[in-house]
């Protein structure tokens, strides 16, 4: 099967990255959803290829260009970021009881940290004496018995208790108990840690993921490490996200880099496209395409190998985790990306570089190796990708164009927008019916 791949196999999607790994850690074994799901997916990659043809929607969908507008903005992010659970961190991050992470995220400071009890917590980054963050700097990984607030040294357990105040006797008699870190909901799942950043929100991540939790379960994430984490500045994070969703503009603006690093010898682009959750259109998407290029002499070897022994190598799939994740990786490893919006027309993305190799036992040339990895595809989504969002950016708000096309050939980003249509819509039914049943209280 190793006479079939073409260089850089099981890597080839966007922003996807070879992982550090001897060749018989990636042949990792396979459980029986896999397997099959495998065999599907290359069969239906095989097919595309062999035709010319690739997923198609019945029609192109058409989405008006004010929707990345800044009148959108706010709706979208109160209908989706603080309704729905967002992956904030890896469970790999925080492995260890005491290991934090502090992120900022719209106007939320957000803690994430492994208690004592192995369970892992998301609390508001903020003191409950006077609203300073607990910890250092409100964007940091660390390991912390306590968490002693900078400002007046309250002192915090992990799992949020303020357990001490500074000068007590001094400063005067407080509940303690209703001076708790204010806790945020919080789940962990196959290597994956979803945050609401609504208090007293609930969500059911069965119901939200539906079947992309049985995907992610594949990955064994939770046996991840983070090799490095660029920060990369981009446009409105959906003209961001959009890149991540189709494989379309591959061939043509990574036509230097990773497609030529590819070595696929056509400009067409074979895509397979999967929704999953609890919507028609997902909002979760799996997009495949093949792990060989499209190279006829190994297209035509590959007529010949029996869909038993297809393996994870002829294929490889970016899964994104909506709204604002994207996973291109397989169990060896890869890219998980983070995107953070920040205004409606400034989004920051964290390149999440994983492998499952302990950076601590790895040679000198395979950390090397790694770092210009990770310095290659940073350059490329900063230099092609994110570049590009700044100059749609530029050119949707001269009116010259009422709308963005996504072609028959996109459907992960078609799917992507009809979600964000759903949750926005929903969001706007919920508060019309609020309104109606309370009219005083509303003009109030
Ligand atoms: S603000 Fe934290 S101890 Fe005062
Ligand atoms: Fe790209």
């Amino acid at each position: 099967m190793e006479a079939l791949l073409a260089p850089g196999a099981g890597n080839n999607q966007h922003a996807a990255i070879p992982a550090v790994c001897a060749p018989q850690e990636i042949e990792m074994a396979q459980s029986p959803y896999e397997k099959e799901q495998t065999i599907q997916m290359v069969k239906r990659v095989v097919q595309h290829a062999a035709a010319g043809t690739t997923d198609s929607t019945p029609e192109i969908y058409k989405l008006p260009v004010e929707t990345y507008f800044p009148q959108s903005w706010d709706e979208e992010m109160n209908a989706i970021f603080r309704r729905l659970p967002l992956m904030l961190a890896l469970s790999c991050e925080l492995r260890n009881p005491g290991d934090y992470k502090a992120l900022q995220i719209l106007d939320v400071p957000v803690l994430i940290v492994r208690g004592d009890d192995n369970k892992v917590r998301a609390f508001i980054n903020t003191c409950t004496h006077r609203g300073r963050a607990v910890t250092p700097t409100s964007d940091e990984l660390g390991n912390t018995k306590t968490f002693v607030c900078p400002y007046h040294a309250w002192r915090f357990a992990t799992d949020g208790k303020l357990v001490a105040v500074a000068d007590p006797r001094k400063f005067g008699e407080v509940d303690k108990c209703s001076l708790n870190l204010r806790e945020l909901p919080c789940e962990e799942r196959v290597g994956f840690i979803f945050v609401s950043l609504t208090r007293g929100m609930t969500f059911n991540l069965d119901e939200y993921l539906g079947g992309m939790l049985e995907e992610l379960t594949c990955l064994e994430a939770d046996k991840w490490f983070v090799h490095g984490r660029p920060r990369l500045e981009s446009a409105n994070w959906k003209i961001t996200h959009d890149g991540y969703v189709e494989s379309y503009h591959i061939p043509f603006l990574h036509r230097t880099t990773l497609h030529e690093l590819w070595k696929r010898e056509s400009l067409s682009s074979v895509s397979i496209y999967d929704a999953y959750g609890p919507l028609d259109c997902g909002p979760h998407q799996r997009m495949g395409g093949n792990a060989w290029g499209y190279d006829p002499a190994l297209m035509a070897k590959m007529k010949d190998v029996p869909e038993s022994d297809y393996t994870e190598h002829h294929f490889h799939a970016v899964r994104t985790l909506f709204p604002m994740i994207s996973i291109s990786a397989n169990k060896a490893g890869g890219l998980v990306s983070q995107l953070f919006p920040i205004s409606s027309d400034r989004c920051v993305t964290v390149q999440n570089h994983v492998s499952t190799r302990d950076p601590a036992s790895m040679s000198a040339e395979e950390t090397k190796a790694m770092q210009d990895r990770i310095a290659l595809y940073t350059a490329v989504v900063r230099d092609e990708d994110y570049s590009s969002s700044f100059s749609i950016q530029a050119g949707i708000k001269t009116g010259a164009v009422t709308e963005m096309l996504f072609g028959r050939n996109e459907g992960g980003a078609q799917n992507f927008h009809k979600s964000v249509a759903h949750y926005v819509a929903q969001y706007r039914a919920e508060k019309q019916a609020a309104s109606s049943a309370t009219p005083t209280e509303s003009k109030a």
